[in-house]
């Protein structure tokens, strides 16, 4: 569904080339990790896949291929179809990628607007459905209220309803739960495995938390310095890492998480 091949991004302001070559293959409905330490290219890489990286000043060569179309040489107009209505994106901070001056329904019907001929009181009903479906307390008032009457997690949840409302065929999540307490964490995480589940959405979750990748991810791919060097079942690589920096990755994790991470019910 998306094949990433020999991806390249450089930066023009600066030279710095932060993805050096990358492939990747998602299938529909796969969960797929991308670890790797501070810096190692994995925003960048989010940002060039969803289209949203700024075109002006990146070099950009390879091919990013969703369902054998490149979206990395379209054009604008293409792009912002692909961009929310085939590929959703999830960020860190739910602060900032919410409106704090829209209602909060009215944020999460947007890619409808945007995207579908539905009606307002369609996109309303969808947007309610959306919101019970991600665990958001009573929509009918929620629907009305604005980013900061929320907590954090409640953000997170409603970011992750404006990104399913229309069903991508894959969604992105940089980070998704990095600015969130260790329960809530959690509960985002499953959420987020359900979601993908009953809905067959495939998932990339990016992250440098090992532990993070391993609760929702059957794949992980390790990133370095712009390369990825290693990939592979996400149980596999966490027993018997093979290169000297996925094992480090590995063992800059608490031994309490590490033991931890092993139950998907705790
Ligand atoms: N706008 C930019 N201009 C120039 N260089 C940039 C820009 N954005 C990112 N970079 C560089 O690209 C490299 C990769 O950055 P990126 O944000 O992808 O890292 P990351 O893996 O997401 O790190 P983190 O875990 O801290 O989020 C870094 O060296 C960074 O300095
Ligand atoms: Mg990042």
């Amino acid at each position: 569904m998306l094949e990433i091949r020999d991806l390249h991004v450089t930066f023009t302001t600066t030279g710095k080339e932060a993805v050096k070559g990358i492939d990747l293959t998602i299938q529909p409905g796969e969960r797929v990790g991308l670890v790797g330490e501070s810096g190692s290219g994995k925003t960048v890489t989010a940002m060039t896949l969803s289209g949203l990286i700024e075109r002006s000043i990146v070099q950009l060569s390879g091919q990013v291929l969703l369902d054998g179309r490149d979206i990395l040489h379209c054009s604008r107009a293409e792009l912002r179809q692909v961009h929310g209505r085939e590929i959703g994106m999830v960020f860190q901070e739910p602060m900032t990628s919410l409106n704090p001056l829209m209602r909060v329904g009215e944020q999460i019907e947007e890619t409808l607007r945007i995207h579908t001929h539905r009606t307002p009181a369609q996109r309303k009903a969808l947007a309610l459905e959306a919101m019970a479906q991600v665990g958001l307390p009573d929509p009918e008032t929620t629907y009305y209220k604005y980013p900061h009457q929320l907590s954090g997690g409640q953000r997170q949840r409603a970011i992750i309803a404006s990104a399913m409302i229309i069903l991508p065929k894959l969604l992105i999540c940089d980070e998704p739960t990095t600015a969130l307490d260790v329960t809530v964490q959690k509960q985002i995480l499953d959420l987020l495995r359900r979601l993908s589940e009953e809905y067959h959405v495939a998932v990339l979750l990016i992250s440098h938390d090992m532990t993070v990748v391993r609760r929702l991810c059957e794949n992980v791919a390790v990133m370095y310095q712009g390369r990825i060097v290693e990939r592979g079942r996400t149980e596999d690589i966490f027993r018997h890492p093979q290169d000297e920096y996925t094992r480090r990755l590995i063992a800059a994790i608490p031994t309490r998480k590490r033991h931890d991470a092993t139950g998907k019910d705790n």
